[in-house]
C-alpha cells in the first residue's frame, strides 16, 4: 500500500486485519462454500422482475411502500417495527452505527459470521469474543450471561450460528435480553428457514431486541442484497436516522416482494436440503470424517492437516467447500445443497479421502 503521511485513515481502520472473502469464477462450480441456495431462485422472481421493469422503473430512486405492507404481511409484524436493509451485512452496519460508539464494549462469538466484527471494528468499538464450547462448538450460554457488563452496547449472535450450524434456545434468548437491557441484542436469523427457531414472536416484549433475516440464503437471491432488521418500532425510528434512505434498490426489493410469494419453492427446497443433510451426515460416517450435527444448511466437518489440501482438490474437480481451519483448526465447512449435490461430492471426497 503507497503510504502518504498527509492522507491517514482512522486508527480503528488502519489496525483492522484485511477481510478477503473468497471469491470469482464460481458461478459454473458446484458453490458449497458460501451457504448459499445451490439451485438458484424461485422462477417466480425472474419472471417478476421481467413483468414489472419498466425504462421508468430504473428512472425513478426506489419506493418501498409496497414492498413494506407485504414484508410486514408475511413477517406477521407490523409496517413500521422493521428497517429493509441492503443484506443483513447493511443492518449489522445500521445497528452498529446507531449504538456503538468508539471504545464501546460489543460483544460477539468466536467463531461466528465475520461482520460482526468487521463493523464493530470499523466503528472503533472494543470487541470481546466469547468461544463456542470446545469440542461440541455448542452455544456458550452460561460464559456469555457471565461476560455481559453494564456498559455492553451490543450483543451480536447468530442463530444458528456461521460456520457451527449450533444454536441458542428462546429460553437461552431471554436470559440474554434479560441480562442486557441497555444493550442492542442482534439475533441474526439468516438460515431461520433451516432451524425453525425465532425470536420474533418476543419483540413486543423486549425492547432491546433486533432480529434480522435475509433473502441471501434460502431465497437464493444474495446477489441482489436484500434483507430486514424487525425491532420496535422506536427503535426503527433511531435506525433510519442511521441508514442511508436509498441503501436497498428496486430491482432487489421487486425480487422480494415476488420471492415471499412462492412459499412453495421455499418449502420444497427447506425439504430438500434437510434430507440432503442427513445422506451427508450418513457418507461423512462411512469415511470417518468427524462433523457437528447442523441447524443450519452447512455442515462443519473435521478434516484436520488434510483441510486445505481436500478443499483445493475438491476445487480442481468443480466443487467449492470453505476453509474455516483459520478459526477452529482442520474445520472444513461444506453448504448443504440437494441430495444429488451431496451425492456427487461425496463421491469425489470418498475418491481424495481414500487416497492416503
Ligand atoms: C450468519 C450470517 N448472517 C448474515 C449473512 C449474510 O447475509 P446477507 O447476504 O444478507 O448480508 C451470512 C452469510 O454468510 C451469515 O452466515
Amino acid at each position: 500500500m503507497p503510504n502518504n503521511p498527509k492522507l491517514q485513515p482512522r486508527p480503528a481502520v488502519a489496525k483492522m486485519a484485511p477481510y478477503h472473502p473468497p471469491s470469482g469464477d464460481r458461478g459454473d462450480k458446484l458453490r458449497l462454500d458460501f451457504n448459499e441456495n445451490t439451485i438458484g431462485c424461485s422462477e417466480t422472481v425472474t419472471q417478476f422482475l421481467v413483468e414489472h421493469l419498466v425504462e421508468n422503473d430504473l428512472a425513478v430512486y426506489p419506493e418501498y411502500s409496497a414492498a413494506r405492507r407485504e414484508l410486514a404481511a408475511f413477517f406477521r409484524v407490523a409496517d413500521d417495527d422493521f428497517a429493509i436493509t441492503n443484506g443483513t451485512d447493511e443492518a449489522i452496519q445500521v445497528l452498529i452505527n446507531t449504538y456503538v460508539d468508539d471504545d464501546d464494549d460489543v460483544l460477539i462469538l468466536k467463531p461466528a459470521y465475520a461482520m460482526y466484527k468487521f463493523y464493530a471494528e470499523v466503528a472503533g468499538a472494543s470487541v470481546r469474543e466469547i468461544a463456542y464450547r470446545p469440542g461440541t462448538l455448542a452455544f456458550p450460554l452460561a460464559e456469555l450471561l457471565g461476560a455481559i457488563r453494564p456498559e455492553t452496547k451490543a450483543i451480536l449472535i447468530s442463530n444458528p450460528n456461521n460456520p457451527t450450524g449450533t444454536g441458542v434456545d428462546h429460553e437461552g434468548i431471554i436470559r440474554i435480553l434479560k441480562r442486557a437491557p441497555h444493550a442492542a441484542v442482534l439475533i441474526d436469523e439468516a438460515y431461520y428457514e433451516f432451524s425453525g427457531v425465532t425470536a420474533l414472536g418476543m419483540l413486543k416484549e423486549y425492547p432491546n431486541l433486533f432480529v434480522s433475516r435475509t433473502f441471501s440464503k434460502v431465497y437464493g437471491l444474495a446477489a441482489l442484497r436484500i434483507g430486514c432488521l424487525f425491532t420496535q418500532a422506536s427503535n426503527v425510528e433511531w435506525l433510519q436516522k442511521a441508514q442511508s434512505p436509498y441503501s436497498v434498490n428496486s430491482l432487489a426489493v421487486l425480487a422480494a416482494r415476488a420471492a415471499i410469494r412462492d412459499t412453495q419453492f421455499i418449502e420444497r427446497y427447506v425439504g430438500e436440503v434437510l434430507a440432503a443433510r442427513e445422506l451427508l451426515y450418513v457418507g461423512l460416517e462411512k469415511l470417518n470424517i468427524p462433523y457437528i450435527k447442523s441447524q443450519g444448511n452447512f455442515v462443519l466437518t473435521q478434516m484436520g492437516d488434510r483441510a486445505i489440501e481436500i478443499r483445493d482438490d475438491l476445487r480442481t474437480r468443480g466443487i467449492l467447500v470453505r476453509d474455516r481451519s483459520y478459526e477452529i483448526a482442520g474445520c472444513v465447512r461444506i453448504t448443504v445443497g440437494t441430495r444429488d449435490q451431496m451425492r456427487h461430492l461425496l463421491k469425489e471426497l470418498e475418491d481424495l479421502w481414500r487416497k492416503k
